[in-house]
């Protein structure tokens, strides 16, 4: 019998998911797909488990229920050897981005060649080369990480995260904290690297108009639940007040500012008591 993928453009589907920290449910059953060759974004208010939920696709935290399936594997029944098989071909580029102070351009790159590779050193250099090349720092290369502005580092790591050249790419916050100049790059970084390498990638992001240029398709996420989805487009003609009030960066609206707290004049009044 032929076993047939009902979903062949999936490359990656996190089905009826639910997760919790402590008492705090961060997802409540949701499910999420992701088109091969698309830009995803995830986005959604600090705090409502973006990060965690890039951290339960990379294997790295287990779900307490539902499925994540990774190009046909379940990421939480690998086996640790193939887990980590699997990883490698997942680039991912973290929220803090952090490079190797102690190293140059050119090292930090080859690190994960020099890891997880037996290549020559000379592939190496064309490999990272190439890489650099891509990012447009190639000239960069012997530079320390730490002569290198927010910018040029978050594009060093980025070279990193393809160097092994994953079939998807994972973007935590890929803007946060860049001049509108280093952002516009990295828009037109990852909209290029994704079509020239034919990659699948992930973009968590509150930028919303960055996000909104380069994605092809959007969840927008809240309190445990997927509260919209759709392209860009539609997105923006939701009639969903979580979505709007996130999108248009309303301070007021279902999402509160505050982090769910007690009472605030018993708190003041209970001080000296201890936590
Ligand atoms: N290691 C941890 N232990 C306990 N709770 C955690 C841990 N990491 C995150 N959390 C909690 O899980 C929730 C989701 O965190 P997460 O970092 O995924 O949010 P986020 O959507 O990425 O936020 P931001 O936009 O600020 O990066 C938060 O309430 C956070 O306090
Ligand atoms: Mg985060």
């Amino acid at each position: 019998m032929i076993n047939r993928d009902p979903h062949p453009n999936t490359l990656i589907s996190v089905s009826n998911l639910s997760f919790s920290r402590g008492n705090k449910k961060i997802f409540d059953d949701i499910s999420l797909a992701f088109e091969r060759g698309k830009i995803t974004a995830i986005m959604g208010p600090s705090g409502t488990g973006k990060t965690t939920l890039l951290k339960i696709i990379g294997g790295q935290l287990f779900p307490e229920q539902g499925s994540v399936l990774v190009d046909g594997q379940n990421v939480h029944q690998l086996r640790r050897a193939d887990l980590y098989t699997l990883r490698k071909r997942m680039g991912m580029l973290f929220q803090s981005g952090a490079l190797l102070t102690d190293m140059n351009v050119f090292d930090n790159v080859a690190f994960p060649l020099r890891e997880h590779t037996k290549l020559t050193e000379s592939m190496i250099r064309t490999l990272v080369l190439m890489k650099l090349e891509a990012v447009g720092l190639r000239g960069a290369y012997n530079l320390m990480a730490n002569e290198l502005s927010g910018g040029m580092a978050r594009r060093v790591a980025l070279a990193r995260a393809i160097v092994l050249d994953p079939m998807m790419i994972m973007y935590d916050e890929p803007f946060t904290g860049q001049d509108p100049i280093s952002m516009g790059v990295l828009v037109h970084l990852i909209k290029a690297l994704n079509k020239t390498l034919g990659l699948t990638s992930i973009v968590v992001s509150h930028d919303v108009h960055e996000t909104a240029a380069i994605a092809d398709y959007i969840y927008v996420i809240s309190e445990g639940k997927v509260v919209g989805q759709g392209s860009p487009e539609e997105i923006r003609r939701s009639d969903s007040e979580w979505v709007q009030q996130f999108m248009t960066g309303a301070a007021d609206g279902p999402v509160h500012f505050h982090y769910p707290a007690k009472d605030y004049v018993d708190d003041l009044l209970s001080s000296g008591k201890r936590y």
